[in-house]
This record gives structure tokens, C-alpha cells and sequence, in this order.
């Protein structure tokens, strides 16, 4: 088959679906890889890493397409993209399908069979194909990494012959996949970390990690299905704030990474918290793509509010696109062998699988997943 991938369009996206070490093992498999002229360039990968490992760079875009059985990419096709896609293939990636009914509708009217890899059900055989785990790992670590290159002071203690030098203090909002990398990250660089979720299971694991879990005082639990927080009550709310009140005062680093899948982030930080902070503390938002856990964050950029700086880039595996591309190409690949046939040649996608159902987004001309029918429904019945 021919397996191609595309230079991202994104603005912020400097990530590529395929690097070279699983474009060989396409290859070895029996299948054709080819990519857009510089596809992994802003992942820190040349052309030439793909040609030594035998696959092709595309003349022109339409070259590219000819014959495509499968797109690989990372984030959504822009509109013209979208022109050039192959009626009938089949379209991996991460394709942010809240908010992005227009997309799901052409992609299903052209018939291209759409996996949405964000949508793989989080079961422990699907954890090799899970990219949101493989990116916001990466996510939570590249968090602390920028937070502490624009902090003006240190993050570790530090006894020197000059006097000593207090360690930071960091606190992580959320302690999902993202949350916890980001603790562990603070605390190898030294700092005194706590942190706050609420899906009380997640104590423990703070706690392995050496960080100080943020009790709110409440019976209810955060926890959703699927592993996943649910949205908290009223009364929740006031209580969490009034804690994070208290506790955001004595901080110099907090990176928050709250999220509740398919819905607007929970505003965990006010401006009245932004101004209680000392003057060079840092705010790093990982949620801003999704409205953002702090009120004065700004998506794509960095502002300083009250003395407090606030990191408001989206898409933060990014920022550290070459790691962030050799996991989720692992992950696609992974994805893309169960859509094969015995003998790896071919497609012989099981819907009965309940990855592949999960992760699936149109196929057949129409839009399969549970969440996103509704689309097609709305649309026969004239609405
Ligand atoms: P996420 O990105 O949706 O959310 C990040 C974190 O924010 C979560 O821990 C959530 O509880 C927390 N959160 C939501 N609302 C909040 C609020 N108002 N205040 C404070 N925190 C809030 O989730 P992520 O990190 O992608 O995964 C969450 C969980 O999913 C994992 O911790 C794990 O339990 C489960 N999971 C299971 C896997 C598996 O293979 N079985 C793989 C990966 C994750």
C-alpha cells in the first residue's frame, strides 16, 4: 500500500506522523512510504533521514496523493488539504473532532474511512497506539523545562559559599498523564511540589512521586468513567477555589493541565489568585487549547499579568517535536497493524474490534462514531 504523509499545516504544529525509523519498518512490511518535501523538517528531521531508509520525497502535492491508500498525519488537513485527500482512503491522525463538525462531514463525504487517534479507548491493549498519553507525557515535561528557562531564580536549594539559595515551589492542576510527568519533572530539577486533582485515586500516585497531594474538603469525587475527571458541583467549586486560594499564594511555578474530554476546561485559577502571586512567578497553561484553567491566560502566546508571566501556547508536545514525533509515529504504527490483513499486506479492518470502533470517525460515506452521528442525523432530518 502506499502509506503517505503530509508536511503539517498547523500553525503551531512542527510534530510529523512518521519518522524514519518506522517508515523502515513500513517498508520492511512490504508498503510504499511517501512524504511531502520537509515534512520532518521542524521535527529536526531531513529528507535524506527518510531516502536512507528507502522511502520517497513527493515531486508536488499531487504527486503525493496519487494513489494513496492511507494518510498518515498529525494534527486535522486544512480545507485545502482536504481537496487532495484519496476518495475511499483511509485518514489516521489527531483530528480534534469537538468543535470540528465541518471537517467530519466532508471527510465523510468523501468517504474516507477516519480514525481520530485522540478517540482509542484507553484499555490496557490499546496502550501502545495511545498518543494522548505518548504526547501529554512529553507535554508535562517540556511544561517544566520552559517554565524554569523563563523563571528568574533557581529550583533547587542550593548551599553555596555565598548563603543559601531557597528551592521553588511548584503546583501541578490536575495529576493526569501530563500532571504527573510534570511533577516528576519539578522535582528532578529540585523544586518542593505539590499538587491538586479531583479524582481522589490520584493521591497515591502524587505521593509516589514525592510531591504533597492539595486535599479539598468534600465527599464528592471527580471521578468519570473511563479514567477520566467529570465536571464538579457548584459547592465542589467554591470549596476547591478557596483552597487553591490559599495555596497559590506560596507558589512560584504552577503548570496546570485540567481537562474534562469533550468539554470547555474548569477555570481553576481567578485574577484574584493571578494577583496574589509574587511578582516572576509562572503560569503554564496546558489547557489553553480547550478555554484554558486559568482566566488570564491567551492562547498562543505568553502575557505577563499582575507581574506573573502565563504560557499560553497550545499544542505543547510541539515544542518538543522530535521526541513528541518518534512516540506517536511508534503509536500510529502500532494503530495501523490492526487495520492489516494477516499477511500485513493489505487492509482487513475487524469493525467488531473495539479500538477500531472507538477510534473510528466515518467510514462508508458516513459518520460512525456514536459522539458525531448526531451530525449526519441533524443534517437528513433538514435541521
Ligand atoms: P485529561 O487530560 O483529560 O485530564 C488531566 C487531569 O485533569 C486528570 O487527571 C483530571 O482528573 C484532572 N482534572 C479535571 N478536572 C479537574 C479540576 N476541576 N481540578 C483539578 N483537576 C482536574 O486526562 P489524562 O491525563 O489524559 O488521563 C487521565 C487518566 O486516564 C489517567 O490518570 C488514567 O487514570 C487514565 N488513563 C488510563 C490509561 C490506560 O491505558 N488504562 C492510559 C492513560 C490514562
Amino acid at each position: 500500500m502506499k502509506i503517505v504523509v503530509p508536511k503539517e499545516s498547523d500553525a503551531f504544529e512542527c510534530r510529523v506522523a512518521l519518522t524514519p525509523e518506522i517508515s523502515k519498518k513500513l517498508i520492511d512490511m512490504g508498503h510504499h512510504v511517501v512524504l511531502q518535501k520537509g515534512a520532518g523538517v521542524a521535527a529536526g528531521i531531513e529528507d535524506v533521514d527518510y531516502e536512507s531508509v528507502g522511502a520517497k520525497i513527493a515531486k508536488s502535492i499531487e504527486n503525493l496523493y496519487d494513489k494513496a491508500d492511507v494518510v498518515a498525519r498529525v494534527s486535522p488537513p486544512s480545507a485545502s488539504e482536504l481537496a487532495h485527500l484519496p476518495k475511499g482512503g483511509v485518514l489516521i491522525g489527531l483530528l480534534k473532532p469537538y468543535g470540528n463538525d465541518k471537517l467530519i462531514k466532508e471527510l465523510a463525504k468523501k468517504k474516507i474511512t477516519t480514525f481520530a487517534l485522540e478517540f482509542v479507548p484507553r484499555i490496557s491493549r490499546a496502550q501502545s497506539m495511545d498518543v494522548l498519553s505518548s504526547q501529554s507525557n512529553l507535554a508535562g515535561y517540556k511544561a517544566v523545562v520552559d517554565a524554569a528557562a523563563v523563571f528568574g531564580r533557581a529550583l533547587p536549594m542550593m548551599m553555596t559559599a555565598a548563603g543559601m539559595i531557597p528551592p521553588a515551589r511548584a503546583l501541578i492542576l490536575g495529576a493526569g498523564v501530563a500532571g504527573l510527568q510534570a511533577i516528576a519533572t519539578a522535582r528532578r530539577l529540585g523544586a518542593i511540589v505539590s499538587a491538586f486533582d479531583v479524582r481522589p485515586a490520584v493521591k497515591e500516585q502524587v505521593e509516589s512521586l514525592g510531591a504533597t497531594f492539595v486535599e479539598v474538603a468534600s465527599d464528592e469525587s471527580g471521578e468519570g468513567t473511563g479514567g477520566y475527571a467529570k465536571e464538579m458541583s457548584a459547592d465542589y467549586k467554591k470549596r476547591q477555589q478557596a483552597k487553591l486560594e490559599e495555596v497559590m499564594r506560596q507558589q512560584d511555578i504552577v503548570i496546570t493541565t485540567a481537562q474534562i474530554p469533550g468539554k470547555q476546561a474548569p477555570i481553576l485559577i481567578s485574577e484574584k489568585m493571578v494577583k496574589e502571586m509574587k511578582i516572576g512567578s509562572i503560569i503554564v497553561d496546558l489547557a489553553v487549547e480547550s478555554g484554558g484553567n486559568c482566566a488570564l491566560s491567551e492562547a498562543g502566546k505568553m502575557v505577563i499579568k499582575h507581574g506573573v508571566n502565563i504560557m499560553g501556547y497550545p499544542n505543547f508536545p510541539s515544542r518538543i517535536p522530535y521526541d513528541a514525533s518518534h512516540v506517536y509515529a511508534r503509536n500510529v504504527l502500532n494503530f495501523f497493524k490492526l487495520l492489516l490483513s494477516s499477511d500485513s499486506k493489505s487492509l482487513a479492518i475487524n469493525w467488531d474490534d473495539e479500538i477500531i470502533k472507538g477510534a473510528a470517525l466515518c467510514h462508508g460515506g458516513e459518520i460512525v462514531h456514536p459522539t458525531f452521528k448526531a451530525l449526519t442525523k441533524k443534517e437528513k432530518e433538514g435541521k
